[in-house]
């Protein structure tokens, strides 16, 4: 069934007969445009985007079998009044978006995660270019861990990272790039700056890239000269944690029972240092469901796209996290970040 079948399934079930899409990544989803503005009218026999005079003929381009309007004269209060119950997207819309929904439709009702669950199951040109972005990923750690020295700052190895991407094929970045070093490890998600990578530093490097609008995202922290025991521990705790839930997961598992696993190895050994969920899904948006994590209480299924990142943040010492992004399959994964995870000297 293709995308705006299944939206269209939801949105009868809950009555309605017309749905307003806004959320950029969810208009991209149905329409396949890419615009910084702009919002979808879909209904059983209509597809209009709206946007405004910027977008009207990339719009034209990108959106198939949508009837582009310029905003400038479309009167989206006329327009709308000839349906009964307008679905709208609750969790994403902005108070001002919900209040002119509200002044123009007769009646609204909430999509909730109707979209992002449908999101959550890729097909396999997502899954491509997902596979491409991660495979940026991976190069760029075998780039950096050459490039690496004692004596350059966070910041230096950040933007090598990002260079890397950028200049071998990604569209862009998908997050602001981590990269932290010794103490600063304990914040999960620390600024680069100008902090000295030193010997005997553990150092996170949590970064991803887009391709075709998907992206990646992966983590591997590393030693620098050589590391202390208590440093070893929790790398090893946290790869321990990482390698037991790799093994759990394949179709029909329960996401929260994996994200349980995780919680218990690393909690036994450092209470209270691992407060994040496990993973989490990757697509459009860099999280999205579902999620490894104890809210997430269904089972995997195939064709979801997830990361699996635990970690362990002590404040300071140090942090480390290992995170694989893996795609679910009929009979397990495929994990599509190969770099190695025994811990690496540099
Ligand atoms: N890689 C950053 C995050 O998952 O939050
Ligand atoms: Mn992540």
């Amino acid at each position: 069934m293709n995308r705006i079948n299944k939206l269209l399934g939801v949105t009868g079930g809950l009555g309605c007969d017309c749905a307003v899409i806004t959320d950029r990544a969810n208009v991209r989803y149905l329409s396949g445009f890419t615009g910084s503005s702009g919002y979808l009218i879909i209904s059983e026999n209509e597809r209009l985007i709206v946007t405004d005079f910027r977008y009207v003929e990339q719009a034209g381009i990108q959106a198939k079998g949508f009837e582009v309007k310029n905003s400038a004269g479309f009167k989206f209060g006329e327009y709308i009044n000839k349906f009964e119950n307008v679905a709208f997207e609750n969790d994403s819309v902005s108070y001002k978006t919900y209040l002119w929904l509200n002044e123009n439709c007769k009646k609204l009702s909430p999509l909730g995660n109707t979209i992002l669950n449908i999101r959550s199951i890729k097909d396999s040109e997502e899954i491509g270019y997902i596979k491409q972005a991660a495979a940026i990923a991976n190069d760029a750690y075998y780039h950096v861990i050459d490039f690496m020295k004692e004596g350059m700052t966070e910041r230096q190895v950040a933007r090598e990272l990002e260079f890397y991407m950028l200049s071998h094929g990604a569209d862009k970045l998908s997050f602001d790039t981590i990269v932290a070093t010794g103490d600063h490890g304990s914040l999960p998600h620390a600024v680069p700056g100008d902090k000295v990578i030193r010997k005997g530093d553990l150092v996170v490097m949590d970064y991803g890239c887009v391709v075709g609008g998907y992206c990646s995202d992966m983590t591997r922290t590393v030693g620098i000269g050589s590391v202390d025991e208590d440093s070893q521990k929790a790398y090893n705790t946290v790869l321990k944690a990482q390698l037991a839930c790799l093994e759990m997961i394949k179709p029909e598992v329960n996401c929260a029972d994996v994200h349980k696993l995780s919680f218990d190895i690393i909690d036994s050994e450092y209470p209270g240092m691992y407060g994040h969920t496990l993973g989490h899904g990757v697509g459009l948006e860099v999280h999205e469901n579902p999620g490894f994590s104890f809210k997430h209480n269904l089972p995997l299924k195939p064709g979801t796209v997830i990361t699996v990142e635990p970690g362990v943040y002590i404040p300071g010492k140090c942090g480390v996290r290992i995170e694989d992004l893996i795609v679910i399959t009929d009979d397990g994964f495929e994990n599509l970040c190969t770099p190695p995870k025994e811990l690496i000297i540099i």
